[in-house]
This record gives C-alpha cells, sequence and structure tokens, in this order.
C-alpha cells in the first residue's frame, strides 16, 4: 500500500469509528451533515449533497487495494474488460439509490429516458435493457424490444433447466390433455432482491433441514436458495444477465463477495453479522430502540411471522425454527402462494381469502409443468414460479421458495418474488388470505401446514387481528 493510500485507510478507519455511521450506495457515510472520507476512494462525502451517481456503470476510481474496494468496482463496472459482456454491471439491477434492489418505477423513468435520448441519438443505449430481458426474446431474439414486464413489474428473466423428472407442458392445448414440448429450459420471471445483509442471509448451517435430497438443505441463495455461494452466484450473475462470454478470475468474484459482505440494512445487523461471524454465543438484538407500538408489533410479529422467519439461534429472519410444535419438524421453504395463478375461490359459506390480484404481466407466462412421482405417477400443475421444484425435481417442493430477509423492509418495496405487493399493507393482505387457506384445508391439528396456524398443536393463535395490524406494520417499517 503507498503511503497515501495508508493515509487514506487510516482516515477512512476513522471516519468509521466515529461511531453512528451507516453506509449507502457502498459509501461511508455519517448521519450528521458532516462530510466524511469514503474508505475505498478517499472522496469526501456529505450525505446531504451525496457523489455523483454510482449507479452509471462507470467503476468509481478506486485508490484503496483491498478486496472490498476492488469487490465494489468489480460491483459497479459494466465495461468488465475482457469478459465479453453486454454492458451490464451487478449495479445496473441491483440499484445503489434503491436498497440495491430494482423498482418497476425506475425501470420505467429509465426506459422513458432512453426513449427521449435516442430522439436526437439513435445510439443512446442503457444497459438495463438488453433483449434477454425482453417480453419478445424467444420470439424475436436480438431485435426483441418489448420490455413491458421489466418497466411495469420489474422482473427480469431467469432460465433454469428442468431436472429429470419435470417437463413442459405445450402452452397451446388444454393444460391437462396437451402434449409435452422438448423444452429442456423454462423462462421464469422474479423480483430483483437486494444484496443488503447477504452475509448473513446465504446457507445457515441451521436446522430445520430440509427433508427431501436437494441441493441447499440449509439455506443458499437466490430466491429458491439453488446457489450456495456469493462466488458461484456473482459468476451466474455475469454469465447470464451480463452475457459474459469468458468467465472472470477467481479473485474477481472472491472481490465481489467481499465488497456484498460489507452492505448492511442498519448498524445493528452489522454488529449481529460480526457476532456471528466470531461466534459469539449471546448474539445482541439487531433490532433499533422501539417505541411502545412498535414493540406491541414485535410481540405480533413473534407469534404471527417469526415461525418462518425467525431462529433464535440465527436471529436473521431468513431461517424457519427448527420445531414450531415441539415434536413437529417445521420446514425451511415455504409456499405462501405468491406464485401465480392464485388459490380457487373457497367454497360458498368458507371465510373469503382476498388474495392479492396477480400482474398480467406475470399470468401470461404461467406455465404447466408435468411431474413424474417417485412411484412413476405423473401430475400436471401450472405456475409462474414452481420455485424449489425446478432445482430439486421433487413435487413437494412446488412452489416453495427459500425464506427472505425483513430487515431494511422499509426501502425494499415492492415486495415477493414476483413484486406483487407494492406496499406493507398488500403483504399483510397476502398473508390474511393465506392464513384463511390453511384454516380451511387444514382442518384438524394433525393435519399437514397446522403448526403455521399454531403456537402449541392445539389452538390456531397465530394469525394476527384486524386490530393488531397498524402495530405489526409500524414493527415491519422499523426493521
Ligand atoms: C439483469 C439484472 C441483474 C444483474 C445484472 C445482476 N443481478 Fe443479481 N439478481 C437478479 C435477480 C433477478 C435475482 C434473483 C434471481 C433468482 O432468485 O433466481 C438476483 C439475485 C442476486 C443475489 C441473491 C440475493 C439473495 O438474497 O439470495 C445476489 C447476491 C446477487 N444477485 C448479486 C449480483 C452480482 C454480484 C451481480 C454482478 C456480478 C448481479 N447480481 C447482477 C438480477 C440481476
Ligand atoms: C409459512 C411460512 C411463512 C410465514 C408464516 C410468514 N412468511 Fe413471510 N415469507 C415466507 C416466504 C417463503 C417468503 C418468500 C416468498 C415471496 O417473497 O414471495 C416470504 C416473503 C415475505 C416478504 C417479502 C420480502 C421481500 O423482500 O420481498 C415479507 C415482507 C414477509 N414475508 C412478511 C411476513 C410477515 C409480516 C409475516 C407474518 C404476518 C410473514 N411474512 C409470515 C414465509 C413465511
Amino acid at each position: 500500500m503507498s503511503k497515501r493510500n495508508r493515509l487514506l485507510a487510516a482516515a477512512a478507519v476513522l471516519a468509521v469509528s466515529a461511531g453512528g455511521a451507516r453506509i449507502l450506495a457502498g459509501r461511508q457515510v455519517r448521519d450528521s451533515a458532516a462530510a466524511v472520507v469514503d474508505r475505498c476512494t478517499g472522496a469526501l462525502t456529505r450525505p446531504d449533497h451525496p457523489p455523483s451517481s454510482p449507479n452509471a456503470n462507470v467503476p468509481p476510481h478506486v485508490l484503496v487495494d483491498s478486496p472490498e474496494c476492488r469487490g465494489r468496482a468489480n460491483f459497479f463496472d459494466g465495461t468488465l474488460v475482457g469478459l465479453g459482456a453486454n454492458g451490464r454491471a451487478c449495479a445496473t439491477c441491483h440499484v445503489a439509490e434503491d436498497a440495491f434492489q430494482l423498482t418497476p418505477e425506475r425501470a420505467q423513468a429509465q426506459l422513458r429516458a432512453l426513449q427521449q435520448a435516442r430522439l436526437n441519438d439513435p445510439a443512446a443505449d442503457d444497459p438495463l435493457f438488453r433483449p434477454i430481458d425482453a417480453d419478445d426474446f424467444r420470439l424475436n431474439g436480438r431485435l426483441a424490444s418489448d420490455y413491458t414486464t421489466l418497466v411495469q413489474d420489474g422482473l427480469i428473466r431467469v432460465t433454469l433447466p428442468l431436472p429429470a423428472s419435470v417437463r413442459l407442458v405445450d402452452p397451446a392445448g388444454n393444460p391437462a390433455t396437451a402434449p409435452l414440448t422438448d423444452e429442456m429450459t423454462v423462462d421464469i420471471w422474479r423480483a430483483v432482491p437486494s444484496i443488503l445483509d447477504v452475509e448473513i442471509t446465504g446457507p445457515d448451517g441451521q436446522l430445520p433441514q430440509w427433508p427431501t435430497v436437494s441441493p441447499n438443505q440449509r439455506g443458499g441463495y437466490q430466491l429458491d436458495a439453488r446457489i450456495d455461494t456469493l462466488q458461484n452466484q456473482a459468476l451466474s450473475a455475469l454469465m447470464s444477465h451480463a452475457q459474459a462470454t469468458s468467465p472472470p478470475p477467481p479473485r474477481f468474484l472472491d472481490d465481489l463477495a467481499a465488497f456484498q459482505q460489507t452492505q448492511f440494512t442498519s448498524p445493528g445487523v452489522e454488529r449481529l453479522a460480526k457476532a456471528m461471524t466470531a461466534g459469539t454465543t449471546t448474539l445482541p438484538d439487531p433490532d433499533p430502540v422501539l417505541t411502545p407500538l412498535e414493540q406491541e408489533g414485535k410481540a405480533v410479529f413473534t407469534r404471527a411471522c417469526a415461525h418462518c422467519h425467525g431462529n433464535p439461534d440465527h436471529p436473521s429472519t431468513t431461517t424457519s425454527l427448527p420445531e414450531s410444535i415441539p415434536g413437529r419438524i417445521f420446514q425451511r421453504y415455504h409456499d405462501i402462494r405468491t406464485s401465480c395463478p392464485r388459490p380457487a375461490l373457497p367454497p360458498a359459506g368458507s371465510p373469503a381469502e382476498d388474495w392479492l390480484p396477480c400482474s398480467p404481466n406475470v399470468t401470461n407466462k404461467i406455465r404447466t409443468y408435468e411431474i413424474t412421482l417417485a412411484n412413476g405417477t405423473r401430475v400436471r400443475r401450472s405456475s409462474s414460479d414452481p420455485g424449489r421444484l425446478l432445482a430439486v425435481g421433487d413435487n413437494a417442493d412446488f412452489q416453495k421458495f427459500d425464506v427472505p430477509n425483513m430487515r431494511g423492509l422499509a426501502r425494499t418495496a415492492p415486495y415477493f418474488i414476483n413484486n406483487s405487493a407494492k406496499t406493507l399493507e398488500d403483504v399483510l393482505q397476502q398473508y390474511r388470505a393465506f392464513f384463511a387457506l390453511i384454516d380451511r384445508v387444514s382442518p384438524t391439528p394433525a393435519a399437514p401446514g397446522f403448526n403455521v396456524l399454531s403456537t402449541d398443536g392445539i389452538h390456531r393463535d397465530r394469525p394476527f387481528t384486524p386490530a393488531e395490524e397498524p402495530a405489526l406494520l409500524a414493527y415491519l417499517r422499523k426493521l
């Protein structure tokens, strides 16, 4: 390290240790308006005058030669010299200003700006818009240009191979009788999750272990937990989303992981992550100071949500309880019916199940799958996103997803795998319907799924009441 870099690094350490620090867009910023030294570039930044957009796909001028700082440059680098990629950086989709995810509003604004710029300069470009993420890509290939799903729903095409036990049904005919196609892959459209807190949201070594033979029985990355490490995740993103034609050197991926592992939703989660990495036995509670209303909300969350979004041994909100009811194994992956179509209407006389509507852009991508069971029987099921079925091939994994992080929720709307909840109020609407469905289809404590409703295996005491919603929302917004 040069003398200048050593000085910068020292200044950065000072800024960090000054307390009250939070991380925004990969920059170290203090909550007061006082300028602090960016720990990678050495530039002075002020929270009230943010530096030029880090999402410009131009790598920031990094002076400090550390894995984190190199990784940050890589994350924002759309040129990716030598990789033959398509101009996209990680930050093209994981937008720093939006808590490192992608909102439909941003995609819409960028498309409008691009169309405007093209009036003067036909060669104007924005790497968010690449034909692979256009609706008409399978029809028009490199000439595809219909970005409806990307700008209306903020969804990205993820192409996944079909497991040996799963085939696709020809969409032209009746789903029950139409012939199978010879497709080997399927296109699924998914929201861009935030990369904040990935230090503690991947594989967690905790029970419950997923009972079926499958990859990542103890958690992983991606909405379906199909990828084991941040390095493999970044490699897959570079080869698919950025269309790299040759893989990057391993150090490039290690640096990307190092950068992402420094990005947290709050100082409380950063402290928790450090304590977990250090193997501390009594882990700190990452919650900030709560008002009485938020404390009430936390009690509701603990009763109604934390059996899936929580585990005392791994308090990241991404790991389910090993046992919700003593003696009964709880599950790691869950189907909360966010894939489309929504469940059929309940029979007359049952309480209403008021599901969030499905976007037309998601509904028009529903496919029917034929799954061969272990005993040779074949079943057909339709879904916009069959989740872990595609990672595992087992019918029991149909529409099951990894439990996502709840931290920083106030900044990561819209929600769910296909962005179907625009607000946290929408999220609660989905769960009201979900709990009502389970209440109807799990009539006795012995029925599968009953533990979703019950703390003791007898009473249906978990679902939140309308009166509890304001407190629950207040707590969710504080996470
Ligand atoms: C074209 C948009 C796009 C680009 C570019 C992109 N991603 Fe993603 N990223 C996504 C989507 C969509 C998902 C969810 C995919 C899934 O679950 O199948 C995702 C998931 C992730 C996750 C998993 C988060 C979690 O909680 O499991 C990480 C980490 C991540 N991306 C990092 C990166 C990195 C690093 C790069 C650059 C090398 C990158 N992404 C480039 C769209 C993108
Ligand atoms: C049966 C297990 C289970 C229960 C109970 C549960 N969740 Fe979830 N939750 C999940 C799974 C799995 C996902 C991922 C699927 C998705 O995002 O569509 C999820 C996703 C979410 C998301 C979306 C996160 C994002 O960034 O998109 C929010 C918000 C959420 N849950 C809040 C809650 C709240 C609040 C409760 C309690 C009222 C609750 N959950 C109860 C399993 C559960």
